[in-house]
C-alpha cells in the first residue's frame, strides 16, 4: 500500500472511531472499565451484620435437610457432629471452657451472634468452593448446626427472622472497652508526673548524638 493510501485509511478508522472514544469518555472519567449493575453490586455486596442480622437474605431451610448438606459438604473436614475431623475445626461443643486452661472456642461456645454463622459459612465454605451453597443451603445448615449446640429446635424451618432471634450462649462475653491495666497508656502507679517533661539540657543533641529532626539521621 503506498503512503498516501495509507494515510486516508488511518483517518477513516480515526473518523469512525472518535465520535464512539468521546462518547464513551463522557460518562467514564478514568476512560475504561463500565458502571457496575446492580446484579453486579448484589454478588459482592452478601455481608450479614451479627447483631441484628441486616443483610441477611429471604429463604429458609431445615435442621433435616442441613443434616445431609452438611454431611456431603463439610463432614469430612468437621466431622460427622461438628466435633472437628483430623486438623480442621470443630464447630460445636466446648462449651463453658473459655475460662478453662483450655478454651475450646466455637460456634455455641464463642459465637456472639448467629447471623455471622450465616455470613461467614456462605462467605467462605465449603472450603475448596466457597459461594457455592443457596440461601437456602445455607440456613438448612445453619439450622442443623444450631440443633447440634440445642440452640434451635429439629422440627421448626429456620429463616431471617428466626435467626435474628437465636441468642448465642456468650453473646455477653465480650467487653467493649479493654479493662485491663497493661493497654493503658498511662502505666505510671505512685508519685505520678502531672505536668509534661521540661527539657533541662541539649548537650547530646550538641554531641551529636541525638537526631534532631524527625527523619532519623
Ligand atoms: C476441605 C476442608 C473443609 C471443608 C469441606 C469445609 N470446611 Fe469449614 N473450615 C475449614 C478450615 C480449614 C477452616 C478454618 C479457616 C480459617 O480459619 O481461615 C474452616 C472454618 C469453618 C468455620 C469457622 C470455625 C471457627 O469457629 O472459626 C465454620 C463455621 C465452617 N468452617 C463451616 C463449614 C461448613 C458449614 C462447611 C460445609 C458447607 C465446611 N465448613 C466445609 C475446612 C473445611
Amino acid at each position: 500500500m503506498s503512503r498516501s493510501l495509507n494515510l486516508v485509511a488511518l483517518l477513516i478508522v480515526a473518523a469512525l472511531a472518535l465520535p464512539a472514544l468521546a462518547q464513551e469518555k463522557a460518562h467514564k472519567p478514568f476512560g475504561f472499565g463500565k458502571p457496575a449493575t446492580k446484579e453486579e453490586i448484589a454478588g459482592w455486596d452478601i455481608d450479614v451484620r451479627g447483631p441484628d442480622g441486616a443483610g441477611l437474605p429471604p429463604g429458609k431451610g431445615t435442621v433435616a435437610e442441613g443434616e445431609k448438606l452438611f454431611m456431603d459438604n463439610c463432614a469430612a473436614c468437621h466431622g460427622e457432629f461438628a466435633e472437628g475431623a483430623g486438623r480442621y475445626p470443630e464447630l460445636i461443643g466446648g462449651r463453658g471452657t473459655l475460662k478453662s486452661d483450655d478454651p475450646r472456642k466455637t460456634i455455641d461456645s464463642y459465637w456472639p451472634y448467629a447471623p455471622t454463622v450465616f455470613d461467614y459459612i456462605r462467605r467462605a465454605m465449603p472450603f475448596g468452593a466457597p459461594q457455592s451453597l443457596t440461601n437456602d443451603e445455607v440456613y438448612s445448615i445453619v439450622a442443623w448446626l444450631l440443633n447440634q449446640g440445642d440452640l434451635w429446635p429439629a422440627d421448626k424451618p429456620l429463616d431471617a427472622e428466626g435467626l435474628r432471634k437465636v441468642k448465642m450462649p456468650n453473646r455477653d462475653g465480650f467487653l467493649a472497652g479493654d479493662p485491663r491495666p497493661d493497654v493503658k497508656p498511662d502505666t505510671c502507679m505512685t508519685n505520678c508526673r502531672t505536668t509534661p517533661p521540661k527539657i533541662t539540657s541539649d548537650l547530646a543533641a550538641r554531641l551529636g548524638v541525638t537526631p534532631t529532626d524527625r527523619k532519623g539521621d
